[in-house]
């Protein structure tokens, strides 16, 4: 079985080419190593893939190459690619956002139109629901994004759907909520709490703390995207959350447990398009994609640790 995965080198597709390659795929992996953050880390990422002999590495802008050859003799897409990030979604580099979110899935599900490919695994997000007040947020819950990031996640989740809809493209969408663990990306929050603990500085929170997050593990996400693959509902969302909300302020405890380390705090000013809440339903991936997290944050942030030591030589 052959899969392509867009966005290889990025945090989360750097994992489920390594869960596909273990669970016995073909994968092709794509990424134009935008310069969102360091192409080093990236490189890194993609340090045990470009080892093994069934990994190929594309490397292009998917809106700059023909995407036939990638593409059709594929029996599984997962569309991971993007301009991540809701701080920096303001402003000029809104256009980026367009490009790598929107237009790239358009081209992509154009594509997959021509080929019998079996499933696409759209990779979305919570952010699509915004501020919405029904919690914990439910699939079928109001979609009111609430930055332009999340305009053009849920922009991307609509082609899909519509692709679906018309075409009867065999497309699932699933909703990540704020995924963690080893190769989290650098302007996560997360990644900056372990780096500035690791330096011996204090932590910087966006408001007052009392946001709240359902922190979900990366490995329970790559195997539900494989999941989503093989048993998804076509034309499907699901939600992928770790199963419980977390208010930021009850991590620290737990930082500092782990880190074995006493750890500073310091508030500054609530970024703007940063929502005070998430908390997934995940009862329909429960039933469809025998979707459980299984790994508690305690866990999940000793190994992010272990990883941050590592990349940043801290002792
Ligand atoms: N990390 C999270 O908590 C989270 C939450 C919700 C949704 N998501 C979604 O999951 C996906 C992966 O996120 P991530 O955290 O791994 O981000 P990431 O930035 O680490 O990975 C994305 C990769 O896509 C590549 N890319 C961007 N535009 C491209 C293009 N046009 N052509 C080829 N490659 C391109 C980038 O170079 C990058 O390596 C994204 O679609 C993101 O929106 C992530």
């Amino acid at each position: 079985m052959k899969c392509l995965v867009t966005g290889a080198a990025g945090f989360i597709g750097s994992h489920l080419c390594e869960k596909l390659l273990d669970s016995g795929f073909f994968v092709t992996g794509i990424d134009s190593f935008t310069d969102y953050y360091s192409k080093e880390l990236k490189k890194k990422n993609l340090e045990f893939l470009v080892k093994n002999k069934s990994f190929e590495l594309i490397q292009g802008d998917i809106n700059m190459m023909d995407m036939t050859s990638p593409i059709k003799k594929c029996d599984f897409v997962f569309h991971l690619a993007a301009q991540a990030g809701v701080r920096a979604s303001w402003g000029d580099d809104f256009s980026i956002y367009t490009k790598n979110n929107i237009e790239s899935t358009q081209k992509i599900l154009e594509t997959c139109k021509k080929y019998p490919v079996k499933k696409i695994v759209y990779a979305s997000s919570s952010s699509v629901y915004g501020n919405t007040p029904d919690l914990p947020m439910k699939e079928n819950s109001q979609l009111i994004p609430y930055s332009p990031y999340g305009v053009t996640k849920l922009a991307a989740e609509n082609l899909c759907s519509l692709y679906h809809a018309n075409y009867g493209l065999p497309v699932v969408s699933l909703r990540y909520f704020t995924v963690y663990g080893p190769r989290q990306r650098p302007d996560m929050a997360f990644h900056k709490f372990l780096k500035a603990v690791g330096e011996n500085k204090p932590i910087e929170i966006y408001g007052t703390g009392e946001q709240t997050r359902d922190f979900t593990y990366i490995d329970d996400i790559v195997t539900a995207n494989i999941s989503a693959a093989e048993q998804g509902k076509k034309g499907e969302i699901y939600n992928l959350g770790g199963g419980n909300q977390q208010k930021l302020s009850h991590i620290f405890p737990v930082l500092e447990t782990v880190c074995q380390k006493e750890i500073q705090i310091n508030k500054i000013e609530k970024q703007k398009g940063d929502v005070q809440h998430t908390y997934a339903s995940i009862s329909k991936a429960q039933k469809d994609l025998c979707y459980q997290p299984l790994i508690k944050i305690k866990e999940g942030l000793e190994r992010e640790w272990l990883w941050i030591k590592n990349v940043y030589s801290f002792q």
